[in-house]
């Protein structure tokens, strides 16, 4: 038992670090990547410019003013010392990484399979979940590489049905939650695959080129900047999908992957609303028309209700009493004082279940996590059924009342 706990310790304090290292490395690479973003659109070229360069910016930041300017390809002479961008990248996908491992592929029963969905063994969704991210990876290094890498609109909208299609498949293998996170993971893995095997490589030449006295390939950058781009207009789906595990309306219902295809499109169109205004070309304000549609068409889709199968509407509210019956067996072997389910130490994130009273304090939470969707119990490992469900639902719409 002591070994046990020092265990669940351990593991909760792994979590809780590594995910702080993550959410602040994510913060400095999409920060800085935003930056440079925004820098890059707003050069402006004029004549007293030197040869080569693009274009220049003039910034004021912490009580001094900077005068930037952008050489395409390369200055004519290497300066002695250059500040590369990377470590922010890699340092998110390592933590992130970690932090799949612990929280999804260490705790797969409860987060990544549903057995209704697909009955699967851990290590069998763990493999699962890791092979698809590197096959994934693959498919899209080859798609940009192919002829459709050189039309930009045309790779642009296969790669959004390759990610729904994906993301529907993912919903039909994982849990709701273990498939947004996958899907996450998976478009995050292809940002940081970009810096990594593109984006570094051929800036690392262009310089070796330099120093050599040789004159560096345009197309070089030229590929960089194709990933950069993508990188763009990836960043806000994945930073929704990385959040979305604390929203049981959207990973666990009904219509879960039709709200990701939603995101997939909502996040580019307000990209593109910033990127028109940094790089003066006016403000498409039209875009925040489609995303206000897109939000709320999500909003209405995260009402259809929990996954799975339906049954009708009950013409009584059930006795308070079986609600809690309800409860007993389905929540409290894990939402309790002394939880006795198998890895779980404490109530989970606080939440007991253990006494009428706490049923009906929660009856909020319990109506969103267990009746209008299926986040709980996690992978229906406790096995609730469609007529509990509709029990608590009736219960729910009936004010929750304790009687
Ligand atoms: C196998 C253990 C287990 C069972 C059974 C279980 N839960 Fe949970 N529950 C968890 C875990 C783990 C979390 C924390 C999830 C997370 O970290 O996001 C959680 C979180 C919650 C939360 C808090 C969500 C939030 O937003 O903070 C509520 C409410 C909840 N469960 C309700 C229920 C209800 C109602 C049932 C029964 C129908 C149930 N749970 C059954 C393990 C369980």
């Amino acid at each position: 038992m002591g070994v046990c706990v020092l265990d669940l310790v351990l593991t909760e304090w792994l979590s809780a670090t590594i995910r702080w290292l993550h959410v602040i490395a994510g913060i400095a690479w999409i920060g800085s990547s935003f930056y440079f973003i925004h820098l890059d659109l707003s050069l402006k070229s004029h004549k007293e410019l030197p040869d080569g360069v693009k274009g220049e910016a003039w910034q004021v930041h912490g009580g001094g003013f900077y005068q930037m300017i952008k050489f395409m390809v390369a200055p004519s002479k290497m300066p002695d010392e250059l500040t590369w961008f990377k470590w922010e990248a890699y340092t998110t996908w390592l933590s992130g990484f970690a932090l799949l491992v612990v929280v999804y592929y260490m705790n797969a029963s409860l987060f990544l399979i549903d057995k209704s969905v697909w009955d699967m063994t851990e290590p069998m969704a763990a493999g699962v979940a890791f092979g698809s991210l590197a096959a994934c990876w693959i498919a899209y290094e080859v798609m940009c590489r192919s002829p459709l890498g050189k039309h930009e609109v045309a790779l642009a909208l296969i790669g959004y049905v390759f990610l729904v299609a994906l993301t529907y498949a993912f919903t039909h293998v994982f849990s709701g939650r273990g498939a947004f996170t996958q899907i996450g993971a998976l478009i995050g893995t292809i940002m940081v695959a970009n810096v990594f095997a593109i984006i570094m490589p051929y800036q690392r030449k262009t310089v070796a080129a330099m120093i050599a006295g040789q004159e560096p390939d345009p197309h070089w950058g030229a590929m960089g900047k194709q990933r950069s781009v993508h990188n763009n207009y990836l960043t806000l789906p994945v930073v929704f999908l990385m959040l979305s595990n604390h929203y049981p309306l959207f990973f666990a219902t009904q219509y879960n992957w039709l709200i990701v295809a939603i995101v997939l499109l909502i996040g580019p169109v307000i990209r593109h609303f910033f990127n028109s205004q940094h790089a003066g070309k006016g403000s498409p304000w039209w875009t925040w028309a489609v995303a206000a549609a897109g939000m709320i068409a999500i909003a209405l889709l995260s009402a259809a209700g929990p996954r799975g199968e339906k049954v009708g509407a009950l013409p009584t509210t059930p006795k308070f009493s079986e609600v809690t019956d309800i409860v007993s067996g389905r929540c409290s072997m894990c939402h309790a004082k002394e939880p006795f389910w198998p890895g779980i130490a404490t109530a989970p994130n606080g939440v007991r279940l253990d006494t009428p009273e706490l049923i009906k304090l929660h009856a909020r939470m319990i109506a969103i996590n267990a009746v209008k969707s299926s986040a709980m119990p996690p992978g229906n490992v406790s096995e609730i059924t469609p007529e509990e469900r509709q029990k608590l639902a009736s219960w729910i719409a009936a004010g929750a009342p304790d009687k």
